[in-house]
């Protein structure tokens, strides 16, 4: 469903729902991330950006202990809570058993987020009514469920005066209320891209300490094209709590085989010629391209921004490709309706770079396309993929916007 007018049908539609106006409008963008896949709970860096796109919310505080959430994606169904409800945990406590509700009821990312709130000492004086309206295509690998966490936080943090939380800290309480509330292992690349991003600028990330810098993203004469397969990643939340457990493996085998005294302290903080000179300890060869993807992909990522910023576009695309390439063979992340997206885009004259994005088993791939071959690029794909698979890809032509922030 798409709003023409989202912040104007949004304000109405709360009036009409709960019969009263919503104090403010917000909104928390989505993200593409353009290299450094699965290298965030490794210790190492990323390159995301926020779109333009993401999830809006128009909320109101109430006198009463009832949160009202409805999202106009979901025909505007109100579910109905009592902050006080034990069950929900929404003071903060609960052990991990306890909260982990997963991903099915979508009300539970707000709620997480409520909770997170509270667990860090910024308990909720009063309830609140809630409407949001996302233009994300859900589970496509663009981040709605961190855009919602992050909005929710931003809304929170408003309505009840938590001025101590900064930008920084909605994203890291997006991600503890999707880790423990959500059971979502993620790592903090999502929330941090929703709420830090800037205009016209990627986030390079350095996850192991949150050090960050932005860089202009100058493309010369390309464009940052996303192609939506349509695939849903459903199989995400657990093979990717898998993988994220078997580069904690490969990590504890290489820390136990250390004997010249160096810690390592996350597989990010390796190079490769380090990681090489290793890698022999690993036995399972599973776990093993798992850690190799981790390690290189981080190398490829510092790699990739100084290309950038040197203005070496075409050698920032081929480090895309690596990153497909890994992500398609080593960390088994891809799908076939992917694989074929990136093969027979590379195939396309002006495709500078082109990858799967996100957490993977679906979604999105993310390519560099010269501007004037975009054109070229989305009817040859759109018409093969048609044929192959059946299914109608999407397209979507980006630029980078700005983190969470209120509605003027
Ligand atoms: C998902 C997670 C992120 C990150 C990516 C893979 O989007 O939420 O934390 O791990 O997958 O790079």
């Amino acid at each position: 469903m798409e709003l023409k007018n989202p912040e104007l049908e949004l304000k109405q539609k709360f009036t009409e729902l709960y019969g009263t106006e919503p104090e403010k409008l917000y909104f928390a963008p989505g993200r593409v991330n353009l290299i450094g896949e699965h290298t965030d709970y490794n210790g190492g860096h990323v390159f995301p950006c926020a779109l333009t796109i993401g999830s809006y919310a128009a909320a109101k505080k109430r006198e009463d202990r009832k949160v009202r959430f409805a999202s106009m994606n979901i025909r505007c169904e109100v579910t109905e809570i009592s902050l006080d409800d034990p069950e929900l945990h929404l003071d903060g406590s609960g052990t991990q058993e306890e909260l982990s509700k997963g991903a099915g009821d979508w009300t539970n990312y707000p709620k997480g987020v409520i909770w997170a709130f509270a667990e860090a000492g910024d308990k909720l004086p009063s309830g609140f009514d809630i409407l949001y309206y996302g233009n994300i295509p859900a589970g496509s690998g663009l981040s709605s469920s961190a855009s919602l966490e992050v909005l929710t936080g931003l809304v929170l943090r408003d309505l009840f005066d938590f001025e101590d939380v900064s930008q920084q800290g909605l994203a890291v309480r997006g991600q503890r209320a999707e880790n423990v509330y959500v059971g979502m292992n993620c790592g903090i690349m999502d929330q941090f891209a929703s709420a830090m991003g800037k205009e016209a600028n990627a986030i390079f990330l350095d996850t192991n300490t949150l050090e960050f810098t932005t860089a202009p993203l100058v493309l010369k004469n390309a464009k940052i094209v996303i192609t939506n397969s349509k695939v849903k990643h459903q199989l995400a939340s657990s093979e990717y709590n898998t993988r994220r457990a078997e580069c904690e493996k490969a990590l504890k085998i290489l820390q136990d085989a250390e004997k010249d005294g160096r810690e390592i302290p996350s597989l990010g903080s390796l190079t490769p010629e380090e990681y090489d000179a290793r890698k022999a300890a690993i036995k399972d060869p599973v776990i093993e391209k798992r850690a190799r993807h981790a390690v290189y992909e981080n190398a490829r990522t510092l790699e990739a921004v100084s290309a950038l910023k040197e203005g070496n576009i075409a050698r920032f695309g081929e480090l895309m490709n690596a990153s497909h390439d890994s992500l398609q063979y080593d960390y088994e992340v891809s799908c076939p309706e992917i694989d074929f997206l990136v093969a027979e885009g590379r195939k396309i004259d002006g495709v500078i770079g082109t990858r799967i994005t996100g957490g993977g088993f679906g979604g999105c791939t993310v390519s560099i396309v010269r501007e004037d071959a975009v054109d070229t690029f989305c009817k040859t794909l759109s018409a093969l993929y048609k044929e192959k698979y059946g299914l109608d890809a999407e397209f979507y032509v980006v630029d980078a916007g700005e983190g969470a922030h209120i509605l003027k």
